[in-house]
Order: C-alpha cells, then sequence, then structure tokens
C-alpha cells in the first residue's frame, strides 16, 4: 500500500471511494479485499478517517470502485471484528470511538513523517523579509484599520445582492481589468481626491497592493535589475522585489522623503524606484515637491518606471490632502498603486493600480494570466459601496476615529514625552513612530512589550541595511481605546523606568 502523504485530514465519507479507488490504481499482488481492509485500516489509525464517521454503503462502495461487493463486505466485517468499524443495524458502518489522530496520539506509522522543508535560496531570502506573526492584534500592530467600526451588515446586504445579480458572464474566467462599475467609481474618486489623472481602462483592479506590486516586478523587471526602495521602508514591497529576483537599493529618506541624491554612486541604472510620497512608510514623512521633481526627472533619466504606493492618504489630520506624484505631470512614468486594505479592511483582498497607457494591455493580460481577476461580485459591490456614498462616509467616521486614537496615545505617552520620548509629527496616517536613540532599548522594550502582550514593531527592522535607526512603530488605528490606554501607560513606564533608571 502507498504512503498516506502531508498532514492527518479527515476524508469525508463521501470521497471514500475515490479515495479507495485512487488506492486500487497502485500496482500490488494482493488480494482486492485484503488491500481495501489495509488502506482503511491505516486510514483510521493515522486519523483521516475520524471517529464517528459514517462510510458508504457496501453497495455503493462496490459501484464506485467497479469490484464485488463480497471483496468489500469481507475487507468491512474484518475492520468490524477487529474493533475499528462498527455497525449501527439500519444506520450503517461507522469508524469506532478510537483514540487515533487525536493531538498527543502518535501516528500508526513513525517512517511517516513529513519531509523536512528544504527551500530554494530565494525561498530562504524571502523569510527574511516575513516575521513569524501569531495573529494577534492587541496594540499596536501597524497598518490594522479598526476592524470593530466596519459597517459589516451593511456590506453583508451589498454582497448578497451583488452575488444575486451577478451576471452569467462572472462566472467565467475573463480579462477585463476588474468590474467596469468599480474601475469607473475608483477613478472618479482617485481623479478628485488624490489628483491623479486617469481613465477607467487605466485601473487595473488587483487583490491588493501586494499582488500590484508582484505584478510590476514581473512585468518590468528581470532579476538583477535595481530597484530604489526607501530607507527605512514597507517590509511587503522590499519582500515582494526581492522574491522577484531584483537587486534592492537602499535610498536614504530624510525630513523630505527619498533623496535620489543619496542614491551610493557607481549603481547600475534602476528600473524601478518605489515610494510612498504622501506618507512615507514608516517615517510619516511627506516627500517635497522639489524632492517629487527630482523624482520624476530621475525616472526620466534613468528610464525607469516610479511605482507610488498611496496606501493610506485618506488620512490626515488638520492637514490639506497631498496631491498624488502621479498627478504632477501629464507624461510621468508613474505607476499609481492603490489598496482598500487600510481605508476598508485587509482581509477584503482588494487594491488597484492606475496604470500608464503604454501598460494597460500588457499588464490586463499577464494579470488574467497569473492571478486572474478576483471576485467580480465582491468588486461589484464595492463599486456601490463607493458610488452609494458609503465609502467616503466610512472614510470621514475613521478620520475621526484615528484622530481621536492618536490622541489617546499622545496621553498615555506624555510622561514619557515630558522626559525627552521624541514622538513623529502623526499629521497623517495609523501610526506614529517613538524615535530612540539606542538599539539595546529598542530590543528591550520590543521584548518587554512582547512578553506583556504588546506589539512594539523595532524600527530597525525596516531598513534592508544594519544598523537602522531605533526607535517603535506604533499603529493605533486597529487598537482599541482601552487597549491604547493600557499599552500607551504601560510603555511610558517600561521607557522611563530604563531611561531614567
Ligand atoms: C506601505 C504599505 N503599502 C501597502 C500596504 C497594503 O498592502 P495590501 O493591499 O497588499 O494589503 C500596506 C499594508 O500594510 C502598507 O503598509
Amino acid at each position: 500500500m502507498g504512503k498516506i502523504m502531508g498532514p492527518v485530514v479527515a476524508v469525508h465519507a463521501d470521497w471514500v471511494g475515490e479515495a479507495l479507488g485512487i488506492e486500487l490504481t497502485q500496482a500490488s499482488s494482493l488480494p482486492l479485499a485484503r488491500r481495501l481492509y489495509r488502506a482503511l485500516r491505516a486510514w483510521i489509525q493515522s486519523g483521516r478517517l475520524a471517529s464517528g464517521c459514517r462510510l458508504p454503503s457496501s453497495r455503493r462502495l462496490a459501484r464506485e470502485l467497479g469490484v464485488g461487493r463480497n471483496s468489500v463486505l469481507d475487507a468491512i466485517d474484518q475492520l468490524v471484528a477487529e474493533g475499528f468499524l462498527e455497525t449501527r443495524p439500519g444506520a450503517g458502518t461507522f469508524v469506532a470511538d478510537l483514540p487515533f489522530g487525536r493531538p498527543g496520539t502518535p501516528s500508526e506509522r513513525p517512517d511517516d513523517a513529513p519531509p523536512t522543508a528544504v527551500l530554494s535560496p530565494r525561498g530562504e531570502r524571502l523569510l527574511r523579509f516575513c516575521a513569524p506573526s501569531d495573529g494577534h492584534h492587541g496594540a499596536f500592530p501597524p497598518g490594522v484599520p479598526a476592524l470593530d467600526r466596519f459597517p459589516r451588515e451593511l456590506w453583508q446586504r451589498l454582497l448578497k445582492r451583488h452575488q444575486r445579480r451577478a451576471p452569467e458572464a462572472w462566472l467565467d474566467y475573463r480579462a477585463q481589468g476588474g468590474v467596469t462599475a468599480l474601475r469607473e467609481v475608483l477613478c472618479d474618486y482617485l481623479r478628485l481626491s488624490r489628483s491623479v489623472r486617469c481613465r477607467p481602462e487605466q485601473v487595473l483592479v488587483v487583490q491588493g497592493a501586494q499582488q500590484g506590486f508582484e505584478l510590476i516586478a514581473r512585468m518590468l523587471g528581470d532579476p538583477g535589475d535595481a530597484v530604489w526602495m526607501e530607507e527605512p521602508g514597507y517590509g511587503g514591497a522590499q519582500a515582494c522585489f526581492d522574491a522577484s529576483g531584483l537587486e534592492l537599493v537602499p535610498v536614504p529618506v530624510d525630513g523630505e522623503g527619498m533623496d535620489p541624491g543619496g542614491v551610493p554612486s557607481g549603481q547600475a541604472d534602476p528600473r524601478l524606484i518605489y515610494v510612498t510620497p504622501s506618507h512615507q512608510y514608516p517615517s510619516g514623512v511627506t516627500m517635497s515637491l522639489p524632492r517629487r521633481l527630482a523624482l520624476l526627472e530621475a525616472a526620466e533619466t534613468h528610464g525607469a518606471w516610479i511605482v507610488e504606493d498611496d496606501y493610506d492618504s485618506e488620512f490626515r489630520y488638520g492637514q490639506r490632502p497631498i496631491a498624488a506624484l502621479q498627478g504632477l505631470t501629464e507624461s510621468a512614468r508613474v505607476i499609481y498603486v492603490g489598496t482598500l486594505s487600510k481605508v476598508l479592511y485587509p482581509g477584503l483582498r482588494l487594491g488597484y493600480l492606475v496604470l500608464p497607457e503604454a501598460l494597460v494591455e500588457p499588464f490586463r493580460r499577464a494579470n488574467a494570466r497569473l492571478h486572474r481577476e478576483g471576485q467580480y461580485t465582491v468588486q461589484a459591490a464595492l463599486g456601490e459601496f463607493i458610488a452609494a456614498g458609503h465609502f467616503s462616509r466610512h472614510v470621514r467616521q475613521m478620520r475621526d476615529c484615528y484622530r481621536q486614537r492618536q490622541a489617546l496615545l499622545r496621553r498615555a505617552l506624555a510622561p514619557a514625552v515630558a522626559r525627552g520620548l521624541v514622538l513623529s509629527e502623526g499629521q497623517a496616517g495609523m501610526h506614529l513612530v517613538a524615535w530612540l536613540d539606542d538599539a539595546g532599548l529598542e530590543a528591550t522594550l520590543v521584548e518587554r512589550g512582547a512578553a506583556n502582550g504588546i506589539t512594539l514593531s523595532p524600527l530597525s527592522g525596516y531598513y534592508l541595511e544594519a544598523p537602522g535607526r531605533p526607535g517603535l512603530v506604533l499603529g493605533y488605528a486597529g487598537s482599541r481605546d482601552d487597549e491604547i490606554l493600557r499599552a500607551g501607560r504601560w510603555l511610558a513606564q517600561a521607557w522611563l523606568s530604563l531611561v531614567e533608571g
């Protein structure tokens, strides 16, 4: 009998016939009844056939397997006699209540241990950008919006309505760049609120910014091509470009944003330049106009594409919205990347690219081939969510909510700030940076925070080149008020006791 591979997964009774059928395709000199007996016993012992699971009738199994019923009955009778199966008169044959497959129960054969993972060098490199996550969200995970404030009932209603109305074409493979109605409303929104220059045809709906970065890397870069990255910068984009084999060139960020003049000399021309000009991630700096113009010129000179990641610019407090870099000049070599992950919720997995005309057709075709186009009914529901004004209302409400949550965090940290802890300006976005002047202090606070259930993201980890500047990235948007106060007060005390002894 062949080995049962993979993790223990309970086989649903409906699939027993199919699974046995696969078993029987393997060459064996054993009699049929014996092979059926062995396969079923092994599945019960490994937990794949869970206690209480009802077997299909012997008649049905024989029919599905194309074998004589007696062979099936022989195998089942043997397993009943041994106590692996039990028959319940009038109800059928069931897997007996045995401890197999429960946590702590050894599997039948120790040699069934799963193979150890030998990753490709690229896979190993990729993991450097992927911190293990336990999915715990107390205070202060960066980049998480107020999930508790999302209008879920309204959203469910819209989803249901669009599911009911979905035309047959949406059940098919398509290559249209996403649902037209959504691309139209996104285009209106971007033109008005972000000064993006676009037509709906230029909008390509993707399943989150991350997928957009990946598509850009694959379509425009070859392994070894240089991509300028903000230093410090966003780990998601770093991971994506690195995994595509691009050479990440860290370009320093100062008070005006990425400084193209700071590119180390002797570097190859970049193919891509990744920036977050509206709200640099994670420092929070807004790129100045002279820098924007310098960057556009650098892209022109090098024949590079700028990837403008405009991930959270809806959230500005007290400042006028900053126009997108993409809209600055008519022929800008800019691919604008937007996401719904911050403004709505990350599990939605929706984002969009605004592509220069020359890239529209190739990107649309490649995306439909590589990733397919996502879920049209969800896209249509989002189109209505935006068109009906729910989106702008939610943005306004979240802006108020985040302003208040930031104020709470500042209040909780006030004792430390009074003694010298420096916080970023927080004119926008969903997190603050607490600047530290000592890597040891950063490490100790991160460790103690984790022990207290508080996520403190070390700023130095956002740098490609060590040693990064120490600090803490404190996401406040996704944490409840009481969590912000508790964790903020804890952090202020921890900082004071470490700094002042
Ligand atoms: C700088 C930046 N860009 C983009 C994203 C959004 O990524 P996605 O749309 O793949 O969820 C994030 C999310 O954390 C981010 O921090």
